[in-house]
C-alpha cells in the first residue's frame, strides 16, 4: 500500500506549488536603477515592467529634457509608483545624485542597472560616416558608451552596489561586423562592449558585481527608427535570424534573467540576443530574394 499523506505534508505539498507557481519573481527583494525609458516602445521600458513583475523595487531615470514629456510618469505609476530622478548621463554630479537618493529611498544598496541610453547627433542631422562633425562625435561616444563607465564608477567609487549585483548595457552586433548606416554608432557601441570588459574585471574582484552587454536585434524604438533604412534592415534580420528577431519584451526577459541569481557567475561578456543572427551565414529566405 502506498504511504498515506498526512494533513501536513499535503499543506506543505501546497505551498510548494504555490511557490512553484511565483516562481516568476526571480528578482524579489532587490533593488535595480533602469535608465532609458522614453515611451512605451522603449526596451528600458518593458525591462521596467518585467523587473517590477519578477518582485523588483525600481527607481526610473532619463534626460531631464526626456522627462519633460512625461511619459515616464505612467510607467512610474504602473511599477508601484517608482520615483523618477532625472540625470543627464554625460554629468557626474546628476549621476552621484541620482545614486545617493536611490540608495535613500531603498534604505540600502543596489543589486542591478539596466544601462539602456543611446543618442548620435551625426545620425540625426544625416551626416555620412565618412563626413561626421567631431563635435557630434565626442557627445555620442559620451552619451552611449563612455557613460557606462561614468555609471559605473559612481556606483563604484560611492560603493552602492550589493554584492553578487549586476549591471547589464545594451548594444548591437555592428560593434563587431560592418553595418555601414549604423554609422559611428558601431565605434560607440565597441567602446560600451569594452568598457564591460574592463570595468567588469574591476567591480568583479572588489565586490563580485558583474557587467554584460546585451547585443539585441533591431527593434523598432524611437533610437532604432532613426537609423537609416531600418525597414531594410529590420527585414533583413528578421529574415537571416533561425528564431526571427527578438523582440523589445524578449530583451526584457533576458534582462530579468541577467539581474537575477541564476547567473551569478556570468560577467565581461557581450551576449548575442538576436533569434540566431550573429552565427547565421545565409538562410533560403535571403537567397530567394537575391534570386528575385
Ligand atoms: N532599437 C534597436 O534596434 C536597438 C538594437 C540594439 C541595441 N539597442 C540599444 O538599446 C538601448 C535603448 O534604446 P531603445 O532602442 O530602447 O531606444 P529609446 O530611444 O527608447 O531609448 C534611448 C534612451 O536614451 C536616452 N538618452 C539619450 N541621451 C541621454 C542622456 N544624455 N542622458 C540620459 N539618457 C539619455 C533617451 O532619453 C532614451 O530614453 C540603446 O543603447 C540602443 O542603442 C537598440
Amino acid at each position: 500500500m502506498g504511504p498515506v499523506l498526512s494533513n501536513e505534508i499535503f499543506v506543505a505539498y501546497l505551498l510548494n506549488k504555490r511557490m512553484n507557481s511565483m516562481a516568476h519573481k526571480i528578482l524579489e527583494g532587490k533593488r535595480g536603477i533602469i535608465f532609458g525609458a522614453l515611451n512605451d516602445q522603449s526596451i528600458a521600458w518593458k525591462a521596467a515592467e518585467l523587473c517590477h513583475q519578477a518582485g523588483a523595487s525600481i527607481v526610473l531615470s532619463n534626460a531631464p529634457i526626456a522627462l519633460r514629456m512625461g511619459e515616464i510618469n505612467k510607467l512610474a505609476e504602473a511599477c508601484n509608483n517608482a520615483p523618477v530622478i532625472g540625470a543627464d548621463v554625460t554629468n557626474m554630479d546628476d549621476l552621484k545624485n541620482l545614486f545617493e537618493k536611490s540608495m535613500e529611498h531603498f534604505g540600502g544598496k543596489i543589486d542591478f542597472i539596466l544601462h539602456s541610453v543611446g543618442m548620435s547627433m551625426n545620425i540625426r542631422k544625416g551626416n555620412t560616416y565618412t563626413g561626421l562633425n567631431h563635435e557630434f562625435q565626442h557627445k555620442t561616444l559620451d552619451i552611449s558608451a563612455m557613460s557606462l563607465h561614468r555609471v559605473c564608477q559612481t556606483a563604484y567609487e560611492l560603493d552602492a552596489m550589493n554584492d553578487w549585483g549586476s549591471i547589464v548595457a545594451l548594444t548591437y552586433i555592428a560593434a563587431q561586423r560592418v553595418f555601414p548606416d549604423y554609422n559611428e554608432m558601431a565605434d560607440a557601441k565597441a567602446l560600451l562592449e569594452s568598457i564591460a570588459r574592463s570595468f567588469g574585471y574591476h567591480f568583479g574582484v572588489r565586490n563580485k558585481v558583474r557587467i554584460n552587454t546585451v547585443s539585441q536585434s533591431p527593434t523598432r524604438t524611437t533610437a532604432g527608427s532613426g537609423v537609416k533604412g531600418f525597414d531594410g534592415f529590420i527585414n533583413y534580420a528578421e529574415k537571416m535570424s533561425p528564431l526571427g528577431n527578438a523582440s523589445a519584451e524578449d530583451c526584457a526577459a533576458y534582462c530579468v534573467s541577467l539581474f537575477s541569481d541564476y547567473t551569478r557567475m556570468v560577467t565581461m561578456q557581450n551576449l548575442f540576443h538576436d533569434g540566431g543572427f550573429s552565427f547565421t551565414g545565409v538562410t533560403p529566405a535571403v537567397i530567394e530574394r537575391m534570386e528575385d
